[in-house]
């Protein structure tokens, strides 16, 4: 059996790594806890609910809506087409959009094509690029960073923290050595901002400090509850048969913060811009995570299911989630995404001790 190239391993993993996600592979045991967070109703809102306004600035850049398209996709044919699609989606309702990992681009002008497609599709929105911390600390040079910019002419960088997924990957690649030094080099270098994201196990206010100390534009806390790669790459684990790393997927499938407790802890750890992801899966959620502290919300699977049907589908599911976002907004009296930001809360446990009692 002929031994497979590096690019046909990438593009066989992105492909597994769709499908897998379409099979709902999310935390198990735990959730978000933001079914820990009530947000207060407001009986007299003094609002026409037309009037509300959801436009935000993010990092420069005018949203008509306070969430993005988080980084999913590209490296496949069936990317390809939900990429096309996931970017007409961000040009038409003026949001934003992040690829995947855009390694799979480096190694091939026809992969790469996957995520040209985005910047075709959307010639106005914010679209951001992909690339690994562990590619980082292998050393990606420069010259590579700013081709990955290029060929979707990138108004941004997320750079993506997975040191669970590594683990657990079977071909993983878990060195996380000078991540952080390379992140503060890029963060000056670069003429983009950098959104250093998590993949769903959260950020600690600890790595928060320390990422704040560096010139990066936006964290992405990407919290534990939503999408779970240590539940995917169990699932491939498995596959392969190497039982080690299977069990390691199953020990660890809901290791991480929630979502709701990494938005408050970071929040209240730094200044630097928030997006919340990592299990959001309505408006409702977008809302109280903005009241959490974050400034926009990421969505990743609940826009690949619909995209990976049709654009309708999706349109659809994009609709709806403006529609609960301005119904909550109304509910509690916001008329725009800063009021949302400082409307009345509670907390219920377990998220109160999350949010209280951090040790060290
Ligand atoms: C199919 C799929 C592929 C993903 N690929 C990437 C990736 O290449 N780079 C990255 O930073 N995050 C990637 N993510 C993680 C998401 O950006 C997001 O942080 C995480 O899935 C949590 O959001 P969710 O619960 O809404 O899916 C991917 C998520 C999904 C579902």
């Amino acid at each position: 059996m002929s031994k497979k190239s590096p690019k046909n391993i990438i593009e066989d993993r992105k492909k597994e790594g769709i499908e897998l996600a379409l099979k709902n592979t999310s935390a198990m045991t735990k959730t978000t806890l933001l079914e820990c967070v009530e947000l207060l109703h407001c009986a007299l809102p003094e609002i026409n609910f037309d009037d509300i306004n959801t436009s935000t600035k993010f990092l420069g850049h005018n949203l008509k809506f306070p969430f993005l398209i988080d980084s999913m996709t590209g490296g496949t044919p069936a990317a390809q087409k939900i990429n096309t699609r996931l970017a007409q989606a961000a040009e038409e309702f003026g949001i934003g959009m992040g690829v995947g990992s855009q390694r799979a681009g480096l190694l091939s002008n026809k992969l790469a094509e996957s995520f040209k497609v985005v910047r075709k599709n959307a010639p106005n929105a914010f679209i951001f690029s992909n690339i690994g911390g562990a590619q980082l600390s292998q050393g990606l040079d420069y010259q590579s960073i700013k081709k990955l910019l290029q060929m979707i002419d990138a108004d941004a960088l997320a750079i993506h923290l997975n040191p669970l997924q590594e683990l657990v990957q079977p071909e993983g690649e878990s060195n996380y050595l000078s991540v952080l030094s390379r992140i503060d080099e890029l963060s000056s270098d670069l003429d983009v901002p950098i959104i250093v994201k998590e993949v769903g196990s959260g950020i600690s206010p600890s790595v928060a400090k320390k990422l704040s100390a560096t010139k990066i534009g936006a964290i992405n806390v990407a919290g534990m509850g939503g999408t779970s790669w240590a539940g995917i790459e169990q699932i491939r684990a498995k596959k392969f048969n190497n039982k080690q790393k299977s069990n390691l997927g199953l020990l660890f499938w809901d290791w991480g913060i929630p979502t709701a407790a990494t938005i408050f802890l970071t929040r209240n750890s730094v200044k630097t811009p928030i997006i919340a992801s990592g299990g959001l899966r309505n408006g409702l959620d977008l809302a109280k995570t903005i009241t959490l502290g974050a400034d926009v919300g990421g969505f990743a699977r609940p826009m690949l299911t619909p995209a990976s049907k049709s654009y309708n589908s999706l349109k659809d599911f994009i609709n709806q989630l403006i529609l609960e976002l301005k119904s909550t907004m109304f509910l509690v009296g916001a008329k725009n995404i800063d009021d949302l930001k400082s409307i009345e809360y509670i907390t219920t446990e377990p998220l109160t001790s999350w949010i209280s009692k951090v040790r060290k």
